[in-house]
């Protein structure tokens, strides 16, 4: 059994990651709500607080990383900003502070999402975030120290989500939280690292 910090738990993705994670001891956090501590994945000394509050843990899986949704068109600096603070940087310092913190041979877990690779309208920053994320994932596993591994999975729309999402996205196929958390369990028990988890229909 590890000891497993999730973030974003009271989210729909941290619902499908909770589903891959039954075996082990799981410390939840989010920015607000019934959670174990209170983060803010914008905020270097909140999550650092997070870190020094848990104390001994083996795992991080995040499934946070706020979007703003616009045409490209009208999209605002500060709308990309919120973006790339929340998505692309919050996940970035998450490892980077977390790597002086997580236990040897532990691993990172993060999140991006499909609209990398299937394009939609209105969600530009989503999927250029998410395509950093990938990238910063591929490239930064061979840079972990102590065997750490680092993973993201990289989901298309989830079922639970798709009253919300289903009318931006003509021509997809959702996939039920349970099959998501699959890939989080990947990551977390597996031996693999620098990987794009895709669940796709
Ligand atoms: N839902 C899908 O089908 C789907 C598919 C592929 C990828 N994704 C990606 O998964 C991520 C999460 O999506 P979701 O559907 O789970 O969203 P969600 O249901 O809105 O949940 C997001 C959770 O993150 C928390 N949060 C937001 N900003 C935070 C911050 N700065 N620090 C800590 N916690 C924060 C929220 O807390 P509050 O309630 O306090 O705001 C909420 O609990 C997004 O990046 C999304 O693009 C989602």
């Amino acid at each position: 059994m590890k000891t497993v910090i999730l973030i974003g738990a009271l989210g729909k993705m941290g619902k499908a990651a909770l589903t891959g994670l039954a075996k082990h001891k799981v410390i939840t956090a989010g920015r607000s709500g019934d959670v174990d501590h209170i983060v803010d994945i914008t905020n270097v000394d909140s999550i650092k607080a997070l870190y020094e509050k848990v104390g001994h843990f083996d795992a991080v899986v995040n499934t946070v990383g706020y979007c703003e949704y616009a045409p490209f068109t009208e999209m605002s600096e500060a709308q990309w900003m919120t973006t790339v603070m929340s998505k692309m940087m919050g996940q970035i310092n998450l490892v980077r502070i977390g790597q002086d913190y997580i236990a040897d041979n532990g691993s990172f877990t993060l999140i991006s999402g499909i609209l990398n690779v299937k394009p939609i309208p209105y969600a530009i920053a989503d999927a250029t975030t998410s395509g950093a994320i990938d990238t910063f994932v591929k490239c930064v596993a061979y840079e972990m120290p102590r065997n750490i591994r680092i993973n993201v999975v990289n989901p298309t729309v989830l079922t639970e989500a798709w009253d919300v999402y289903g009318d931006m996205m003509p021509g997809f196929e959702p996939v039920p939280g349970r099959l998501v958390g699959k890939a989080f369990e990947r990551s977390v028990d597996g031996f693999i690292t620098g990987q794009v988890l895709f669940v796709d229909a």
